[in-house]
């Protein structure tokens, strides 16, 4: 595996440049292979690039081929300000044409965590033929404790090796969250992550260091099989890197 790391002193150009590669891996896809599938990271980082790919590439990607998924969700209602569903559907999805039925929200009511981790997986099957899905792209945050989507250090859903779809618990509010797991993220064509910010630093020294144990640092844990890593990066975390 290959660590390819984009570093800029710009936010909007680290943005502007991320959001053109997403719109290529999409059209690449798409042409390809008839369909780009892509799980979306959540929290705050991704949010400009969101908001990038709805205003500039808006024609470039053909939505109609793009089927989106989310690669971890807090579990509250869709409408919550916290949801992952809601700021990527506000700062993205509402803003394109994609088709609604390609939309694939993880499910957050009328449902238990364990329910809803079991129904999201049915849904990733009913996308993808094979023993594991293929996502085309999967974008990724990092928190400054190492851990990416919603796997965080020590959680039993680091060790899941069968399941495509886990429960997990934030250090933070909203706790309960779902989260797909190890080998999905490691069977993506790409991963992408974007982080920022000199807080970051030390997660994102240990994530790059191949001796790095993911039950500490998860992120140290995302390693595609048959892909690279892209970081997208601040000069701010890069210039704080311990050693
Ligand atoms: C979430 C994300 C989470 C996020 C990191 C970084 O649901 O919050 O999946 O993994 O990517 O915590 O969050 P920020 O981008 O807000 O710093």
């Amino acid at each position: 595996m290959i660590d390819a790391l984009r570093v800029f002193e710009d936010d909007a150009e680290m943005i502007r440049q991320a959001a053109a590669e997403v719109a290529r891996l999409a059209a690449r896809a798409a042409a390809r292979r008839g369909r780009f599938s892509v799980a979306l990271a959540g929290g705050h980082t991704p949010k400009p690039l969101y908001e990038a790919l709805a205003r500039d590439h808006r024609d470039a990607i053909p939505w109609d081929l793009v089927h989106v998924f989310w690669g971890d969700e807090r579990f509250v209602p869709h409408d919550d300000p916290r949801s992952n569903f809601r700021m990527a559907r506000e700062a993205l999805l509402s803003r394109v044409p994609i088709p609604s039925d390609q939309i694939h929200p993880m499910p957050t009511e009328g449902l238990s965590p364990g329910e809803a981790a079991r129904d999201y997986e049915k849904t990733l099957r009913r996308h993808f033929e094979g023993s594991w899905p293929r996502l085309d792209l999967a974008l990724l945050g990092l928190g400054a404790d190492g851990h990416t989507a919603s796997l965080f250090p020590g959680a039993p859903a680091l060790h899941e090796r069968r399941r495509w779809v886990a429960e997990a618990l934030a250090p933070d509010e909203p706790r309960q969250r779902l989260t797909l797991t190890f080998p999905v993220f490691n069977h993506a064509g790409h991963v992408h992550f974007i982080a920022g910010g000199a807080g970051k630093a030390e997660a994102l020294r240990c994530a790059l260091d191949p001796e790095a144990r993911p039950e500490r640092c998860p992120a140290a844990g995302i390693r595609p099989a048959h892909g690279n890593r892209v970081w997208w990066l601040d000069r701010a975390i890069v210039r704080s890197l311990p050693g």
